[in-house]
């Protein structure tokens, strides 16, 4: 695939075959991220790579009794409003059962630490869909950044003081017929552009 087919056709997936993502293809997706821009090249970000079912199972079930505490207010951002209502009738898993959830922590106070994970996300996102691999950015770690049970496990898997976590991203093969990720190329409605000159 040229460069812009890649970028065109990564699609978000959010159902996942119970398989596992190869090694090989998993430090690729990695390294793509690592190998992300940075500002300053400060290179902070910090990946937490999770595969082990039952600490992808602790995260969700973490995130759902924290969420279905939380109240829905006419403010709430649509996304997180969703987070709770699932989570308050108990059938919420936010990594949609990927077999693997890679977190992306950088250092909190850094003035770049969201952009520079986003880049490495977006990087690992792209390299996903050219080995054929669905992947979804996951913002339910992150709105739970000051959540105490939360921020307590995720230091058991590595966090670091001072780190916290910017952006999430699921990986793993798509359950679809062909066991591709869909790649639907969907028009853009928004988005202007403008060119001076
Ligand atoms: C900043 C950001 C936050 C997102 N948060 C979530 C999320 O928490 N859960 C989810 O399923 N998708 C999430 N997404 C994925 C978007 O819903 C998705 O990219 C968008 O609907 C466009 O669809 P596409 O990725 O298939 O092109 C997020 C995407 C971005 C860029």
């Amino acid at each position: 695939m040229d460069a812009l087919t890649l970028i065109k056709t990564r699609r978000s997936t959010r159902k996942f075959l119970q398989k596992a993502v190869e090694k090989e293809k998993l430090e690729q997706v990695i390294e793509a991220g690592r190998f992300a821009p940075s500002g300053g090249n400060n290179q902070t970000t910090h990946f937490i790579v999770i595969q082990d079912t039952a600490v992808l199972e602790n995260l969700a079930r973490i995130a759902r009794d924290e969420f279905a505490k939380m109240e829905v207010t006419p403010d709430t951002y649509a996304s997180l409003a969703k987070s709770i209502k699932l989570s308050q009738k108990g059938t919420y898993v936010f990594h949609y059962n990927a077999p693997v959830l890679v977190l992306t922590a950088n250092r909190i106070g850094y003035g770049n630490n969201m952009a520079d994970c986003c880049c490495a996300v977006e990087n690992m996102m792209l390299m996903a869909n050219a080995l054929d691999l669905g992947s979804c950015w996951i913002n339910q770690i992150n709105w739970l950044n000051d959540n105490p049970a939360m921020v307590s496990y995720l230091k058991t898997l590595g966090l670091q003081e001072g780190e916290a976590v910017y952006v999430s991203m699921v990986l793993g093969y798509a359950d679809t017929p062909d066991g591709l990720p869909p790649r639907i190329i969907m028009p853009r409605k928004g988005n202007p552009v403008t060119y001076v000159g």
